[in-house]
């Protein structure tokens, strides 16, 4: 049983086709392994989370009722590639499970849809977000090396509170990113396999190796994606994690919440006005 699905070209070299989609089980089973094992974990052993005591925010950062955490055109990406998302995990892995429709070209425009998000995203992120937020910093660095400690039993101080982005996330962006970008960028060279909007269709680009290879890893990043959106999903579902989820919704979060999970001196919220529940602007 091969990873790979083989053929053979007409000059009879054998060439990778796409995976074995025996990987779509694969991923999903993975996926749901994460859930049952993650809330057992959670459920059963976990102890209750503990930071270090920061210092005290300054009277004149007083933080407002509604921290604001997603800009409006934040918030039109996620939903927006989130749908794309979904779309192209369903047209691609349905028909490959034996359900059978014109799959390719619902396909094709998520994947036009997804790719112009991304752009977008590229763009926002790094000229009007800050762009370092969701990278791990050496705070993070330092402080995951203090909760494996802990979790062993062996003594080390207790962790900081978060900056915007827990590590977990910020893992799960890079993850998420190198999966996205691979499916990304392999997809833009398939649609010249398909009758698109865009370019004539031009089989004759690659070789037949260069076209497999294209073919296997756009399978890969696909299949990878199953199980990253998954554990997305089951993440943005947990009770304890619905204050973030709502904050994708509808943009803010509750001071509450901030105090409780993030350090005003690594996520900084700039209160424009005195009052309780008013605006404040996204550091
Ligand atoms: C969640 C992201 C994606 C997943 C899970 C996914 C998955 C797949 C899978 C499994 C196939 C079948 C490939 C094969 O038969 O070996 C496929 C085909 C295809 N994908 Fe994607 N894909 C994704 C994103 C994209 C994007 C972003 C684009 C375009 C930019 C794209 C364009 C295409 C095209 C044109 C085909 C048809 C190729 C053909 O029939 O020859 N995909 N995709």
């Amino acid at each position: 049983m091969g990873f790979l699905e083989w053929a053979t070209d007409p000059w009879g070299l054998t060439v990778p086709i796409h995976i074995a989609w025996f990987l779509i089980w694969i991923a999903v089973i993975a996926g749901l392994l994460f859930f049952m094992v993650h809330a057992a974990y959670v459920r059963y052993f976990a102890k209750p989370r503990q930071f270090a005591t920061g210092a005290p925010p300054s009277p004149e950062s007083a933080i407002p009722a509604r921290v604001p955490r997603h800009s409006l055109a934040a918030r039109l990406f996620h939903w927006i590639m989130a749908a794309a998302m979904l779309t192209l995990l369903f047209t691609a892995f349905l028909p490959k499970l034996g359900v059978q429709f014109p799959w390719v070209t619902y396909h094709w425009i998520a994947g036009a849809v997804l790719t112009a998000s991304v752009v977008f995203h590229i763009f926002h992120a790094s000229f009007w977000l800050d762009f370092w937020s969701i990278w791990p910093d050496r705070i993070d660095m330092t402080d995951a090396y203090h909760r494996v400690l802990r979790f062993m039993g062996r003594p080390a101080p207790l962790p900081r509170k978060f900056a915007k982005y827990p590590l977990e996330n910020k893992l799960y962006h890079g993850a998420i990113m190198a999966a996205g970008l691979a499916a990304v960028a392999t997809g833009a060279f398939m649609m010249f396999r398909v009758r698109t909007i865009f370019f004539p269709r031009n089989p004759y680009l690659f070789s037949d190796m260069t076209w497999g290879m294209i073919y296997v890893l756009h399978g890969l990043a696909g299949v990878g994606l199953i199980a990253l959106i998954m554990v997305h999903i089951y993440f943005g579902i947990r009770p304890e994690k619905q204050p973030i989820t709502k904050s994708m919704i509808f943009g803010w979060m509750s001071r509450d919440f901030y105090v409780e999970e993030h350090d005003p001196q690594r996520w900084v919220i700039n209160s424009v006005t005195s009052s309780s529940d008013s605006t404040a602007t996204e550091a």
